[in-house]
């Protein structure tokens, strides 16, 4: 009803931690709890857009008119979100594990042997810098970047390090991974917009407005 200047659009959406295992009972993982990445489905969706949200593991209900597709490690996300494709904007939300051990047993690791087990990493996929080179790239690419320090700083690296068009940056030296809140800045190639610090629904609601001014006119 109303304001649906994203109608037509298809928006594709990652978030939440992912999981990767070290052996069919263990796992890697990190402290996102996938709240930023969900409100930034549902604003799409309140603006009419076509929504994918491709998920790791969180505990939060899908909001309304999103199709949810779930996975557990950063090679399932790569996978579903190329799947995924064609899309006119794609934000990259997720907090993707960065490494994987590099083998995974098909048994449990036994705690009886002699010898603590190494653990051997290995890199995984980067599926932001993957989106940017890719045949079918969406017309505008987003990523977000938890920062601790120099936040705007390592935001203009990031963006162009991975190719994208807009990095997202927060500051998470408080408790914003996992919270309620979040202070984001919004850099661009030309511009920083810093959006004060407010409920994760009312950044995103923030934020998707601005995506509908860049592209809900083309
Ligand atoms: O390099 P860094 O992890 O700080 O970059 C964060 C951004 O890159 C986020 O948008 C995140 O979703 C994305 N990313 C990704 N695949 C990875 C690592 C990060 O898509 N393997």
């Amino acid at each position: 009803p109303g304001h649906r200047p994203l109608f037509g659009k298809h928006v594709l959406i990652t978030a939440g931690p992912t999981h990767e295992p070290i052996d069919p009972v263990r796992y890697i993982a990190n402290r996102s709890s996938g709240r930023q990445g969900f409100a930034i489905a549902k604003a799409a969706a309140e603006l009419g857009a076509e929504v994918t949200l491709v998920a790791g593991p969180v505990h939060l209900a899908t909001p309304a008119g999103v199709v949810r597709i779930d996975v557990e490690s950063a090679r399932e996300m790569l996978a579903e979100v190329e799947k995924a494709l064609p899309a006119d904007v794609a934000i990259m939300v997720a907090a993707v594990a960065d490494w994987r051990a590099a083998d995974v047993p098909e048994q449990k690791i036994k705690k009886d042997g002699a010898a603590i087990p190494a653990l051997n990493l290995t890199e995984n996929p980067d599926i932001l810098a993957t989106l940017a080179k890719h045949a079918q790239r969406p017309r505008l690419l987003i990523g977000f970047a938890a920062e601790t320090e120099k936040v705007v700083e390592h935001a203009q690296a990031k963006l162009a390090k991975k190719g994208c068009d807009w990095i997202v940056a927060n500051d998470v030296s408080g408790d914003v991974m996992g919270g309620a809140n979040n202070a984001v800045h919004i850099v661009t190639k030309q511009v920083v917009e810093s959006l004060a610090d407010a409920p994760k629904d009312v950044v995103a609601r923030k934020l998707m407005e601005k995506i509908a001014d860049a592209v809900g006119q083309g």
